[in-house]
C-alpha cells in the first residue's frame, strides 16, 4: 500500500545558527524519511524557521536592527547545513511568511467559533523602564526557598524549586535592573479545561492512528499522564494563555490592540503554512491534503523538551480547528557531547559548519548518530574515541573491505562477471530478503541502532564466509582446476552480493556513499530502492575506494577551540545582512598618531603598561595599556603607535587613563599575544587617521 506522508521537524529559533542538537534531529527525521521513499511512499519532508518572541526582538534591538533582518540572516544560511548533511528537506520557510499570519487567524477564528476561547484580566510583572511584560524568564531574584541569589523566575537553580515570580524575593528585571511593578493586563485564553477538549485529549494521548500506531510513544504517554492532575479518572488541564502585550515579535490578534499570539500559537501552524507554500509551488490541493479525514499521515520530530506543546495544545489545536491532527510524534531526547552538556561559552559543543568546514565527511556523523538512535527519549553522547572506532572498525573495516577484497578476484580473473550456480542463487536471494526485509521495518520503527547492529552482524558473517573459503589460497590453483576457479567465482559473487544487499540497507543513513555505489559500483541509473533487493548483481565495474579512515588529528582539530573554521561563515554572513556602520560613525572616533615619550611597568598590575604619549601641538597624555605580556616597555619608547583620544577617561587604581592604544590581537590566541599598530614611516605625532 502507497503512503502519503508528511514529515516536519521542530522549528529552529531564527536568533542563532544550527547546532549540533538540531543537526542530530534533522538527520534522525532523514533517515526515516529516506527509508520511507525507498518503499515508494510520497514524503513530503518540511521545516521552517520559528521567528517570532521576545528573545528574537530584544536580540534584534540590541544589534540595531529589525527582527525581520535578524530573522534573514540566519534563515538564508540553513542550506548549507542541509547540503552538507545530506537532510532532503521538501521545503523550508519561516512564520513570517503572510500564509502563516492568515492561517494563524483562522485557526484563532475557528477555536473562537468553537466556544474554546476567552478573555480575563492577569496581574503580571512589568518593567517600568522598558515599558514592557516580562516573562518569567527575564525575571530574577531571590529564590523564596533557599534564599539562593539571582534565580530565574519559575525556579531555582540551586534547590530545584518552582514557584510563581510574585513570590520571589527581591524581584528584579533581567533586561533593565528595574524593579518590576504588578500590572494588570487583558490576556486571551484557550480553553483547554472544557470537557470537549479534556475528552478528545485523552483519547488521543492513548490513541493509535490509522495504521494502528500509537500516537505517542509508551513512555511519553506516561510522562503526559505525571505532568496532568488526574482526578477520579478524569485529566485536569490548565488553560492555555495564548496572548502577549505589545512589545512582543508576532502576529497581532485579529480585533484586538497591541495583543499579539504567544510565539508558541503561530510556531506548530508553521509546519502547515510552510507545507502550504510549498503544495502552491507543486500545484498540490493544500485544503484538500490537509483535511481532517485526509489519508495523509502527519508526523512529528520533536526533541523531549517540548513534547508538552506538541502533544497537548498542539493536538487540540488541529482538532477544534477543523484541521488534519497529528498521527504520531517521535520524540528523541537531547545530544551531550562527551558527556558534557553543550555550552558554547564553554567550548565543549560540536559545531556543525566546523566539522564540515574542516573536510569531515558528513556520512561518519549520520552513521555514527544513528547506530545511537533507538527510538526512546534517552539522551545521546557523541564520545570522540567511540567515534573514530565506530566508523573505522564498522564501515571502513567491514563494509568496505567486504567490497575490496572480493571484487579484487572478480576483475582480475573474471572481467567484473558474476556467477551463482542455482542452488546458491535461491537461497542467496532469500537470505538478501528476508535481510532487508528486517532492516527496513527496524527503519521504519525508528530502531536504527538496532538495524544498524543486524546490518553489522550480516556484514560480519559476509566476511566470516568469505575467509573460511580462503579465496587468496584458491586463487593460486585456479590455472590447472576448472571447479577451484568456480567456486573462486561463487564466494566472491556471493560476497558482492551481499555487500550490495548491504549497501541497500545502509542507504537511509548513508546516501551519498550508497548512490556512488548504486551508480558506480554495480552500473544502476538510479539510487537503491528496498525494492532492488530483489534481484542479485550479475556485474560489477571498476571503483575506487570507498569510504576514508578517519584520523585522529581531524577530530583534535574539530574540538580545538583555537581552530575557528566555522567563523569564517558567521563573518561573511554579517556583512551580506548589511550589518555596516556610517562614515558619521567613523568620524566620532578621534584617532591621532601618537610618539611614546616614555613607557613603563606600574608595580602591582600584572597587565598594564604605563604610556605618556606626545599627541601633538604640545599636548601630552597618559595612557594605561594592558600589553605588559607582549612588549618590553624600554623597547616602545621614541616608536609611533595610533591612539583614541576622545574616548571618556577612565578611573583606575593607578590614576587616570586618557585614552586607548590600538593593538590587534586575536581572542582565541591562548598566549594573549597583542600586536600594537604603527604607522609607516615619515607620520607625526598629532596626525589625524580618517
Ligand atoms: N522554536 C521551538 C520549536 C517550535 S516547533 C513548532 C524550539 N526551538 S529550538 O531551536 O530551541 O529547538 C529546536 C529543536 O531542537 C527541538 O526539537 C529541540 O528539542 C531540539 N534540540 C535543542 N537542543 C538539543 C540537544 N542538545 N539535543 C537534541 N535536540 C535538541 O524549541
Ligand atoms: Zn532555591
Amino acid at each position: 500500500m502507497q503512503r502519503t506522508i508528511f514529515v516536519t521537524t521542530a522549528l529552529p529559533y531564527a536568533n542563532g545558527e544550527l547546532h549540533i542538537g538540531h543537526i542530530m534531529e534533522y538527520i534522525q527525521a532523514d533517515i526515516w524519511v529516506r527509508s520511507m521513499r525507498m518503499s515508494k511512499h510520497t514524503v513530503y519532508f518540511i521545516g521552517a524557521d520559528d521567528a517570532h518572541g521576545a528573545p528574537i526582538m530584544l536580540k534584534a534591538e540590541k544589534e540595531g536592527i529589525t527582527p525581520e533582518e535578524l530573522v534573514k540572516r540566519y534563515t538564508t544560511n540553513r542550506q548549507q547545513y542541509f547540503k552538507g548533511f545530506y537532510i532532503s528537506f521538501d521545503h523550508w520557510d519561516t512564520t513570517l511568511s503572510k500564509e502563516n499570519k492568515d492561517l494563524s487567524c483562522k485557526f484563532y477564528k475557528e477555536l473562537k467559533k468553537q466556544g474554546l476561547i476567552y478573555s480575563k484580566f492577569i496581574d503580571q510583572f512589568y518593567d517600568p523602564m522598558k515599558d514592557m511584560f516580562l516573562s518569567d524568564r527575564y525575571i530574577r531574584g531571590t529564590c523564596p526557598e533557599c534564599n539562593a541569589n539571582d534565580q530565574y523566575g519559575d525556579s531555582c537553580e540551586k534547590c530545584g524549586s518552582v514557584y510563581s515570580p510574585m513570590d520571589l524575593i527581591n524581584p528584579y528585571s533581567s533586561l533593565t535592573g528595574e524593579k518590576p511593578i504588578i500590572k494588570s493586563s487583558e490576556h486571551f485564553f484557550f480553553k483547554l479545561s472544557d470537557p470537549k477538549c479534556v475528552n478528545f485529549l485523552e483519547t488521543w494521548v492513548h490513541g493509535k492512528n490509522r495504521h494502528g500506531q500509537l500516537h505517542l510513544q509508551e513512555e511519553v504517554s506516561s510522562k503526559i499522564k505525571e505532568w496532568l492532575n488526574i482526578v477520579d479518572n478524569k485529566i485536569l488541564i490548565k488553560d492555555w494563555d495564548i496572548s502577549r502585550d505589545a512589545p512582543y515579535f508576532g502576529i497581532e490578534i485579529p480585533d484586538t490592540k497591541d495583543k499579539f499570539f504567544y510565539v508558541w500559537l503561530d510556531a506548530p501552524i508553521g509546519y502547515l503554512s510552510s507545507f502550504k507554500i510549498y503544495c502552491e509551488k507543486n500545484n498540490i490541493n493544500f485544503d484538500e491534503i490537509i483535511k481532517p479525514d485526509s489519508n495523509i499521515e502527519q508526523i512529528h520530530f520533536i526533541g523531549k523538551d517540548i513534547t508538552y506543546f506538541h502533544a497537548l495544545f498542539w493536538p487540540a489545536m488541529t482538532n477544534f480547528a477543523m484541521y488534519k491532527v497529528p498521527d504520531r510524534l517521535n520524540v528523541h531526547g537531547f545530544i551531550t557531547i562527551n558527556n558534557e552538556k553543550m555550552s558554547k561559552s564553554r567550548g565543549t559543543g560540536l559545531s556543525p559548519l566546523k566539522y564540515l568546514n574542516i573536510g569531515m565527511n558528513p556520512e561518519w556523523l549520520r552513521y555514527y548518530l544513528a547506530t545511537k538512535l533507538n527510538g526512546t527519549i534517552a539522551d545521546i553522547d557523541f564520545n570522540k574515541k567511540d567515534f573514530i572506532n565506530r566508523i573505522n572498525s564498522d564501515l571502513v573495516g567491514k563494509f568496505a573491505n567486504l567490497a575490496s577484497r572480493s571484487s579484487k578476484f572478480i576483475n582480475e580473473y573474471f572481467q567484473g562477471i558474476l556467477y551463482y550456480d542455482d542452488n546458491t542463487k535461491l537461497s542467496l536471494q532469500n537470505e538478501i530478503i528476508n535481510f532487508i526485509e528486517k532492516i527496513k521495518l527496524l527503519f521504519e520503527n525508528h530502531n536504527y541502532s538496532k538495524s544498524l547492529r543486524e546490518i553489522m552482524s550480516f556484514n560480519d558473517s559476509a566476511n566470516k564466509d568469505f575467509d573460511k573459503a580462503k579465496p587468496w589460497l584458491i586463487a593460486k590453483e585456479i590455472n590447472f582446476n576448472q571447479f577451484l576457479k568456480n567456486q573462486l567465482h561463487l564466494t566472491c559473487s556471493i560476497a558482492l552480493a551481499k555487500f550490495r544487499a548491504i549497501s541497500i540497507a545502509l542507504s537511509p543513513v548513508l546516501p551519498n556513499i550508497s548512490a556512488n555505489i548504486a551508480k558506480n559500483v554495480f552500473g544502476n541509473k538510479n539510487e537503491f530502492i528496498w525494492q532492488d533487493a530483489h534481484i542479485l548483481p550479475y556485474k560489477i565495474n571498476h571503483f575506487k575506494h570507498l569510504i576514508n579512515r578517519i584520523d585522529e588529528k581531524i577530530m583534535e582539530k574539530l574540538f580545538d577551540s583555537n581552530d575557528t573554521s566555522d567563523q569564517k561563515n558567521h563573518n561573511d554572513v554579517n556583512i551580506i545582512n548589511n550589518n555596516y556602520i556610517t562614515i558619521e560613525d567613523v568620524a566620532k572616533i578621534d584617532m591621532r598618531v601618537a610618539k611614546i615619550i616614555d613607557c613603563h611597568e606600574i608595580i602591582n598590575s600584572e597587565k598594564m603598561l604605563s604610556f605618556t604619549l606626545d599627541i601633538g601641538q604640545n599636548k601630552y597624555i597618559t595612557v594605561f595599556s594592558g600589553i605588559k605580556n607582549s612588549y618590553d616597555p624600554e623597547s616602545l619608547i621614541g616608536k609611533f603607535t595610533i591612539v583614541i583620544v576622545n574616548l571618556q577617561p577612565r578611573k583606575m587604581r593607578f590614576g587616570i587613563s586618557e585614552g586607548m592604544i590600538l593593538a590587534a590581537s586575536d581572542s582565541n590566541d591562548k598566549n594573549d599575544k597583542i600586536y600594537l599598530l604603527e604607522p609607516h614611516n615619515g607620520a607625526y605625532a598629532g596626525m589625524k587617521i580618517k
